[in-house]
């Protein structure tokens, strides 16, 4: 081991665009750093001990940092002495979490790209199977919460509502980039440079994937799950600012450059048989309306009896979504407490249906055709909720992203 510490490697200028050119090295991982000198020593030695293992002198690690107050870069350059592998950018003119990666990855030597949080609250471990799946040829890999084996460690309501929020913002504004992935926040993954190189990229904020996903050229997505592990050193960087930086970053990309445009299939045979369930829904709620409220049964109050045939109704169309419309997803996530999950998701989801359905008819009907219309009004409504209902549970109740998953 020498004792010498390396240079520090200067910041690029410039665009944020990354070449295609490289020295052949497999694998370069970018560490964004702010105010993290008590996390790098033990990230760093982590990093290295499983890469080393794995790919043996074909990786580097670099770690960027915005000129932390808590002098991370200094902690870290001084580590470049036991782990060559290791180097560190020191930025003093540019600030922020998504240029600082890409700055990192136009400096770096490697074939495959990747990131991780320094705050070791990703786990290095899911790198190996990241790895995996670029090595046998997807263009991105993302680590997910959202996926078999992903979770969060120890969140509030108020945190999982939030980031759920987010992401049905994002399905609603971008589509075609948020809907490919199960946790379009992620910000810990790798792509392949070729699916990136010669685009510039305008990142806003801290979710950079969206960038990668909605600039780049990027065919297959692999997902592999991840837990979301609890801080112990250093804090956290989010405020409410990137929530609104993060809006701000979803309109952009909408309005702004190319976005690329992969062809998603519409899932039309899905969205068939959703509408057959949907139909049995409408008989079901019939029949217990009848059987509960009509005054030659059982004769209750209509608002009650009405609640009851709802629910009795989206239990009805639950089962046979998960038995049928979306059996091959529920195949791979079994057990009660997956299934419970869906059915609390799939309640959320048509109850947000059912706002948005009063909402529509009295838009529709007061508005638009000027309180005339009534039941046609009533039926473009309809037809808006399905689709509504259809896309929302595709997206986050079975969570179907058309992309190769890792189911560990
Ligand atoms: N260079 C640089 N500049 N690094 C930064 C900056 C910055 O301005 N802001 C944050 N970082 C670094 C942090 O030091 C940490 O290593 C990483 O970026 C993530 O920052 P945190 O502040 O710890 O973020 P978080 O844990 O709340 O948020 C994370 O949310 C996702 C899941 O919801 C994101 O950063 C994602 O990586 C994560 O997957
Ligand atoms: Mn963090």
């Amino acid at each position: 081991m020498n004792s010498y510490t390396s240079e520090l490697v200067k910041p690029p200028q410039g665009p944020l665009r990354i070449t295609s050119t490289h020295s052949g090295l497999p694998f370069s991982l970018v560490i964004p750093t702010y105010n993290e000198s008590k996390n790098v020593g033990k990230l760093v030695s982590y990093l290295s001990a499983l890469l080393d293992n794995l790919l043996p002198n074909q990786y580097e690690l670099i770690l960027v940092d915005d000129n932390s107050p808590d002098n991370t870069w200094e902690v870290a350059q001084q580590l470049t002495s036991n782990y060559p592998q290791l180097r560190v950018m020191r930025r003093q003119q540019e600030r922020g979490l998504s240029s600082a990666v890409i700055r990192g990855w136009q400096v770096a030597q490697g074939e495959i790209l990747g990131v991780i949080d320094a705050d070791l609250q990703h786990p290095p471990e899911t790198l190996k199977q990241m790895i995996h799946h670029v090595q046998a040829g997807a263009d991105l890999a993302v680590a997910s919460r959202h996926v078999h084996g992903g979770g969060v460690s120890d969140w509030s309501p108020i945190r999982r509502f939030l980031s759920r929020g987010a992401q049905v913002c994002g399905l609603l504004i971008l589509p075609s980039v948020v809907g490919r992935v199960t946790d379009p926040m992620s910000g810990y993954f790798m792509v392949r440079r070729s699916a990136i190189a010669g685009h510039t990229l305008n990142p806003l904020g801290y979710k950079i994937l969206l960038e990668v996903i909605g600039r780049g050229n990027v065919g297959e997505i692999a997902e592999v799950g991840y837990v979301f592990q609890e801080r112990e050193e250093g804090e956290s960087k989010v405020t409410w600012k990137q929530y609104v930086e993060y809006l701000g970053h979803l309109v952009r990309l909408r309005s702004q450059g190319r976005i690329a445009r992969i062809r998603q299939k519409f899932p039309i045979g899905r969205f068939l048989r959703f509408g057959v369930v949907g139909l049995s829904g409408v008989f079901v709620d019939m029949v217990v309306l009848y059987l509960l409220s009509d005054p030659s049964t059982l004769a209750w109050g209509l608002t009650r009896s009405k609640i009851i045939a709802g629910e009795v109704a989206i239990l009805n169309n639950f089962l046979w979504n998960d038995a049928w419309t979306f059996a091959d997803i529920a195949r791979s996530q079994q057990g009660m407490g997956a299934r419970l999950k869906r059915f609390l998701k799939f309640n959320v989801v048509c109850l947000s249906g059912l706002v948005l359905n009063v909402l529509l008819l009295n838009l529709i009907f007061n508005v638009v055709f000027g309180q005339q219309y009534r039941y046609l009004a009533n039926l473009i409504a309809i037809a808006v909720v399905t689709a509504w209902n259809f896309w929302m549970n595709l997206k986050l109740s079975w969570r179907v992203t058309q992309v190769k998953k890792s189911d560990n």
